[in-house]
């Protein structure tokens, strides 16, 4: 069983590893053969949209998941705090000798076409009449957290732009991996995006955490 990262962050303006996080770690794990097959002759560049405390990408480079020593991580994330707490978090594991660069970004709006290899992203997926709108400063952080959990209409709002933004991001045998609540009725998204791309789409985990029902689905071409 792979290590978790150790986090220790201000949970009051980033969000606080739970099972969602856990599920994505649980679905790295047992992609890590795969992934290493995939990547194992060149140099991969993977990215954690929605870093948060940076346990996730933290993960990713304190297990080599990426098996290439010099494989590129960028984590993103519309919360500075978060950017920091993944900056601290990497280095709390020992991981400061990784390729890491955090950016603050609106999604894959900092994103070169077709780069990202390994892309990964626990939205703010709970359903809410709408998405916050981005604070004015950096203290306002409870703002900062409402949009670490609030997704809009069936909470899919952020996670549908993502969604329709894959083809741009993703490098031709780049994968995806999207992590869903019951809430967001994931088989119909699902349904909906295959009518629009001839690409494969996996269901790798589902897991129930308290009332809530949690899955992670893979993309690829
Ligand atoms: C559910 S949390 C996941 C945090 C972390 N990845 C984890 O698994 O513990 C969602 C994260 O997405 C970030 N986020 C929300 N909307 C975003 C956007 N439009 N662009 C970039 N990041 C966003 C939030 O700030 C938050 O850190």
């Amino acid at each position: 069983m792979l290590p978790t990262p150790y986090v220790k962050c201000d949970y009051d303006k980033v969000y606080e590893p739970a099972e969602d996080s856990f599920l994505i770690l649980d679905c790295l794990e047992k992609e890590h053969d795969f992934l290493k097959r995939r990547f194992s002759n060149r140099l991969a560049v993977a990215c954690e949209i929605g870093s948060g405390s940076g346990i996730v990408t933290t993960f990713l480079m304190q297990n080599k998941i990426l098996p290439q020593e010099s494989s590129i991580h960028l984590a993103v994330d519309i919360n500075p705090w978060a950017l920091e707490a993944t900056l601290d978090t990497a280095k709390l594991n020992s991981c400061e000798n990784s390729f890491l660069d955090v950016i603050q970004s609106d999604l894959n709006s900092s994103l070169r076409n077709n780069q990202i290899d390994v892309l990964i992203f626990n939205p703010p997926y709970v359903p809410a009449e709408c998405v916050p709108g981005v604070p004015g400063s950096r203290d306002e952080t409870d703002q900062w957290l409402d949009l670490a959990l609030l997704g809009g209409k069936d909470g899919m709002a952020i996670t549908n732009i993502l969604l329709q933004q894959l083809e741009r991001i993703l490098s031709p045998d780049g994968i995806a991996y999207i992590l869903f609540c019951a809430r967001n009725k994931p088989e119909e998204v699902v349904k909906k995006f295959l009518k629009t791309h001839q690409w494969n789409v996996k269901l790798l985990e589902i897991r129930k955490a308290g009332w809530e029902v949690l899955s992670v689905y893979s993309f690829t071409r």
